[in-house]
């Protein structure tokens, strides 16, 4: 049967492993005119165009160009922001953005999180405790990382409804939700709510710095260099965004891949000192983030395909995640497996800043549940996918215990 072009067909948004094991062995670099775009699947490739400096990470350029004129410019205030996002550029500017948030954004700022992530993990599941079902994303997983990242920027517990909502309403934009008419105008809407709101934030730390991230970025200093109002704001933007949903999703498919394989469940029960490798194999597995897009700035070459400037790829991390040339038996889940350098955290200078916290969470999070939930169970076998390219989410996981 030859390679359909639909990534959004149902049967891909349910199971998207055989469709992209089809892909990588017939055409691993595959034109795809239904995207508009060459689609790459083998793990080397995908390496190779998270590194390679002739493809721009800048996506936010192409997609304004794209609109038409009255749309571009009702989204300028948006494009502001975005184009603001170290995600979305390329070096020196991004050499000089990641520089400056590393300064706040330290390993020992998240280490320093650990004590309060297992407190924030166990008044989640004690709330829970008189129950015997509940939906793991809306009661638990879906609350967790927001409530982290609010504390770790620095704001106070009674905005952090605000702070969701918005998020939420972003997410639409970035994610592209397919089938929600006004998406752009209302993800908009929610991002000037919170850039004001974050503003606010910004002058009190200004006058008085606690020991916070947005406080950090105001004083991370590299020479002479500071980062400016407007990068901080989006900075934050980006923290709070790239840091929400993608935890709450590694979290529910983490849960989701041991209840499908009770016998790793029990060999993690019974020594959760493998977390580490467990949460790696996860990542790998059945990981939140699907793929990247990268544009060609220049013509070239890729296994005899000709790629032109100006044309997009989308980098299946999924699909180089099993590659078999680079896991061996890429299709099972193995909680020990090691070595595991998947590519879902993405690879090269865009490598996820908030790794070790996404880590972090989702190992005291998977742990904690095994623990304290005994008898863990799907409530349900019809599971279903929001249906989005890039990235890999449950839309709920309703488990009995
Ligand atoms: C399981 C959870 C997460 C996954 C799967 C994930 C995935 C990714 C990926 C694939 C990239 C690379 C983007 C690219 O190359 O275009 C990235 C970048 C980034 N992530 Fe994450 N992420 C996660 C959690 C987080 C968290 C918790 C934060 C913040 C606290 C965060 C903040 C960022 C930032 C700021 C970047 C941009 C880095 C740069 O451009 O240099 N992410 N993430």
């Amino acid at each position: 049967m030859p390679v359909h072009d639909d990534l959004s067909a149902p049967e891909v948004i349910a199971d998207p492993y055989p469709y992209f094991h089809q892909l990588r062995a017939e055409d691993p670099v595959h034109w795809n005119p239904k995207w508009g775009g060459w689609i790459l699947t083998r793990y080397d490739d995908v390496q190779w165009a998270f590194q390679d400096r002739r493809l721009s990470a800048d996506r936010m350029t192409p997609f304004m160009r794209g609109l038409p004129p009255h749309e571009a410019e009702e989204l300028r205030p948006s494009f502001d922001i975005f184009s603001r996002w170290m995600v979305f550029t390329d070096p020196p500017t991004h050499t000089r953005l990641r520089m400056l948030v590393n300064k706040a954004f330290t390993p020992r700022r998240v280490e320093g999180l650990r004590s309060r992530i297992q407190a924030i993990v166990d008044e989640l599941l004690d709330a829970l405790s008189d129950r015997r079902q509940i939906e793991l994303i809306r009661d638990f997983a879906y609350i967790l990382p927001v409530t982290v990242i609010a504390e770790l920027l620095g704001v106070p517990p009674h905005d952090r409804e605000l702070i969701k909502r918005c998020s939420d309403e972003i997410t639409l934009f970035i994610f592209g939700a397919i089938g929600v008419e006004d998406r752009r105008q209302r993800a908009q809407h929610a991002l000037l709510e919170l850039v004001a709101y974050l503003r606010g934030i910004i002058e009190a730390r200004r006058r008085a710095p606690r020991d916070d991230l947005i406080s950090a970025l105001l004083a991370a200093k590299e020479r002479d260099d500071l980062l400016s109002e407007e990068e901080i704001i989006a900075t934050c933007v980006l923290i709070l965004f790239g840091g929400h949903e993608t935890t709450t999703n590694l979290i529910s498919s983490s849960v989701l891949a041991l209840l499908r394989h009770p016998d790793q469940m029990r060999l993690l029960r019974d020594n959760p000192q493998l977390i580490t490798t467990a949460v790696e194999e996860f990542l790998r597995y059945d990981g939140p983030s699907k793929a990247m897009v990268r544009f060609a700035l220049e013509d070239c070459e890729l296994r005899g395909k000709q790629i032109r400037a100006g044309q997009r790829l989308l980098l299946v991390q999924s699909a180089a995640n099993r590659d078999p040339e680079q896991f061996p038996d890429p299709d099972r889940l193995d909680i020990t497996r090691q070595p595991n350098p998947h590519v879902a955290f993405g690879y090269g200078i865009h490598f996820c800043l908030g790794a070790p916290l996404a880590r972090l969470e989702t190992q005291i999070a998977i742990n904690t549940i095994l623990r304290r939930l005994p008898g863990l169970r799907l409530a349900t076998e019809h599971l279903e996918w929001h249906p989005t390219i890039v990235s890999r989410a449950l839309t709920a996981l309703p488990v009995a215990f």
